[in-house]
């Protein structure tokens, strides 16, 4: 049988995303009580970072030990993936060896090249187009806390970057509108924004996309690999942050998230972590929670 990949949101149906989240929870529950599980014993995941990471890095190898297996930190410093061995054979020696790889790279093109090689499952861990991954914890989040998010009215201010076009897909795999509030220039990528034109409104003014959204979400404006642009886009973005009189524009149940790291004074204002609309601790934590759902499901096939 050939392997699932988690590449995309799309690479899933609803029916089993929103069977994941529920599992997702029951995992949240059962780690907090100090109950534990051992449904992935000698099971291995290689972890390929080709950027930095902390959320990531730590949720999926504390995840693998706590189910029972253990994660191999890869870095293409010091593996021939650095050294210019293709792809393809890259994928196909280490899917040999282990039960899952998880990837996160630049170009959305290397996760697709590994995962058509591999033989085992493999996860997108960010790319500059997509974060699937951070999209399961914010769902989970927005579920535990304020229950389903069919119909809501979602917020995104800031780039049209790699989390937005993952937003975009949740929208529709989710079923709510996205209102996008960004500067000329910084749009999601037309072809997708085309695509889920039924769900997808993009506004200039942040405050036309906030108000009376039910989430609202913001993420860095110089995304990795963009650090020579950091000047130019403090300026671009100057007017695109979110803080307490954007929230207050948003319903009174509003939340606020963000998938971190936060640059404060920019992004968002200093107090926003701790707002009380704020998300952001409990949605870190469910990366855990979440991806530990999803390994369960692409190395087991199934959702105990
Ligand atoms: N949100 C997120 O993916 O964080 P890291 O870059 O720390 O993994
Ligand atoms: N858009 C950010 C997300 C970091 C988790 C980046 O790609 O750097």
């Amino acid at each position: 049988m050939a392997a699932r990949h988690f590449l995309t949101l799309n690479d899933m149906t609803t029916a089993e995303l929103e069977d994941l989240l529920d599992h997702a929870s029951k995992l949240r529950k059962e780690w907090r009580s100090g109950q534990t599980r051992d449904t992935l014993k000698n099971r291995v995941l290689a972890m390929i970072f080709e950027k930095s990471s902390t959320r990531t890095r730590v949720s999926f190898e504390a995840g693998m030990t706590q189910l029972g297996g253990s994660a191999m930190f890869l870095s293409p410093k010091d593996t021939q993936l650095g050294r210019g061995e293709p792809i393809e054979d890259s994928a196909i020696v280490i899917s040999s060896m282990v039960d899952a790889v998880m990837i996160r790279t630049f170009a959305h093109e290397t996760v697709e090249r590994f995962a058509t090689a591999s033989s085992k499952p493999v996860i997108n861990a960010l790319t500059d187009e997509f974060h699937p991954c951070q999209l399961l914890a914010d769902m989970q989040t927005y579920r535990e806390l304020r229950g389903s998010i069919r119909g809501a009215t979602v917020a995104w201010i800031g780039d049209g970057n790699n989390m937005c076009h993952s937003y975009i897909n949740a929208a529709e795999r989710f079923d709510f509108h996205l209102n996008v509030a960004c500067p000329e220039g910084y749009e999601p990528d037309q072809q997708l924004i085309e695509q889920h034109a039924d769900r997808v409104t993009v506004v200039r003014a942040p405050e036309e996309a906030a108000r009376g959204a039910q989430l609202l979400v913001t993420d860095v404006w110089a995304s990795m690999g963009q650090e020579d642009e950091q000047k130019a886009r403090e300026k671009a973005f100057r007017s695109y942050q979110i803080n307490p009189a954007l929230m207050a524009q948003a319903d009174k149940d509003a939340l606020f998230m963000h998938c971190l790291p936060a640059h404060r004074g920019e992004e968002i204002s200093a107090d926003m972590m701790d707002h009380e609309s704020s998300a952001v601790w409990h949605e870190a934590e469910n990366r855990l929670h979440a991806q530990k759902a999803l390994l369960e499901f692409l190395i087991l096939n199934r959702l105990d």
